[in-house]
């Protein structure tokens, strides 16, 4: 299989087509950092496909996308009988991933818990699955992405920095597309020739200049996969202007900042533990209070943002700068709902 192509003339992508080259063969570990839909996940099928692993497997998990105790499970795997309701021997992962490539996707997300376990195997390329005694050595290529700012994340104590040094031995940043406009076009082009001929009989407008000036000075917070939806949107509509105008709504959804938020997040996380009622301390443990801490802080931003966008929920992850999956995931186990209307 041919690797997707990386479309792009600035000197950001033109150098990354170049690293990919001289890391693809090495497999040392690399972290790509990068915002919503700037092509982190097509950066790691390109490393994959043009290295010596690209006959074996390629495995991705999004750690933001399960809870801890399942996010340790699917990446490790577990014996019969390793807890409750694991009827029967799961193989993790990395079993899976052996000799190929594992991409972790949203490794920023990871639970500290299990950024230690991760630290191990990669100390010690061994791990035991859950319930089992024996340990399994792993040849893994390690690829992980990011859209948080690690370095960030380590001095608030959410990442650990050992950890960090291990994944981080090659970096590939993918500057958003605001910051390249110079590939604008040549991605338009790339994607009006997929599109046609995916859609025989739907015929792409290439924008006039007029339009295209607004797209060069739009600010693309969902990147190339927005620019990728405006083009499906054009083919559908047949006209380029009733999408220009709501890009333009959209830009101003984009500039809500964290400062201007109506709630404060450190009133959120010290509400989740309330010392007018005794704790029980049986039942008292700091990861829980953690965990109780962040979904609120969470559910809050999350439901902010979903209310300004009036729910459109593609809008709100882009602002959020998580995935559209992620925001899925996190509505549900937030039991976040839309407002009732009366
Ligand atoms: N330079 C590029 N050339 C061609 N297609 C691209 C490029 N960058 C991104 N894409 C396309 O844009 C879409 C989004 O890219 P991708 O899924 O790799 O983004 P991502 O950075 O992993 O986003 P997220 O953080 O939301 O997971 C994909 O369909 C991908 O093929
Ligand atoms: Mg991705």
């Amino acid at each position: 299989m041919e690797p997707p192509v990386i479309v792009g003339v600035s000197k950001e992508i033109v150098k990354i087509n170049d690293l990919i080259k001289h890391v693809s063969d090495t497999g040392l570990n690399v972290v790509i950092t990068g915002e919503t839909g700037v092509g982190k996940e097509v950066v790691a099928q390109n490393l994959y496909q043009n290295s010596p692993r690209k006959n074996k497997p390629f495995v991705k998990v999004n750690c933001a996308a399960l809870p801890e105790g399942l996010l340790e499970s699917e990446l490790y795997g577990y014996e019969r009988g390793a807890f409750t309701g694991a009827d029967q021997k799961k193989r993790g992962k990395f079993e899976l991933a052996n000799g190929g490539v594992l991409f972790l996707d949203e490794i920023g997300d990871m639970p500290i818990s299990l950024q230690s376990k991760l630290l191990h195997v990669l100390q010690s390329g061994e791990y035991a699955p859950l319930g089992s005694e024996k340990e399994l050595t792993t040849d893994t290529w390690l690829i992980t992405a990011t859209n948080h700012d690690l370095e960030k994340e380590i001095k608030k104590k959410l990442f650990r920095e050992d950890l960090y040094y291990r994944l981080n031995i090659i970096r590939i940043h993918i500057s958003p597309l605001r910051k390249r406009p110079e590939d604008i076009q040549p991605l338009i082009d790339y994607y009006i020739d997929i599109y046609t001929s995916k859609f025989d009989n739907k015929h792409l407008l290439r924008p006039e200049k007029r339009i295209f000036d607004k797209l060069l000075a739009y600010s693309w917070p969902g990147n190339v996969r927005e620019l990728q939806n405006v083009l499906k949107r054009v083919l559908v509509l047949g006209n380029w202007d009733e999408i220009i105008d709501e890009l333009i709504f959209d830009e101003a959804a984009g500039d809500i900042k964290s400062d201007a938020l109506p709630f404060s997040p450190d009133t959120a996380a010290s509400s989740a533990f309330n010392y007018s009622e005794p704790p029980d301390l049986e039942s008292f443990s700091l990861k829980d209070i953690r965990k109780q801490a962040l979904d609120k802080v969470e559910k809050e931003a999350i439901s902010y943002v979903l209310e300004k966008t009036g729910w459109n929920r593609s809008k709100a992850a882009r602002i959020l700068k998580i995935s559209y999956k992620t925001l899925l995931y996190k509505i549900s186990d937030l039991n976040i709902r839309p407002p009732v209307s009366p």
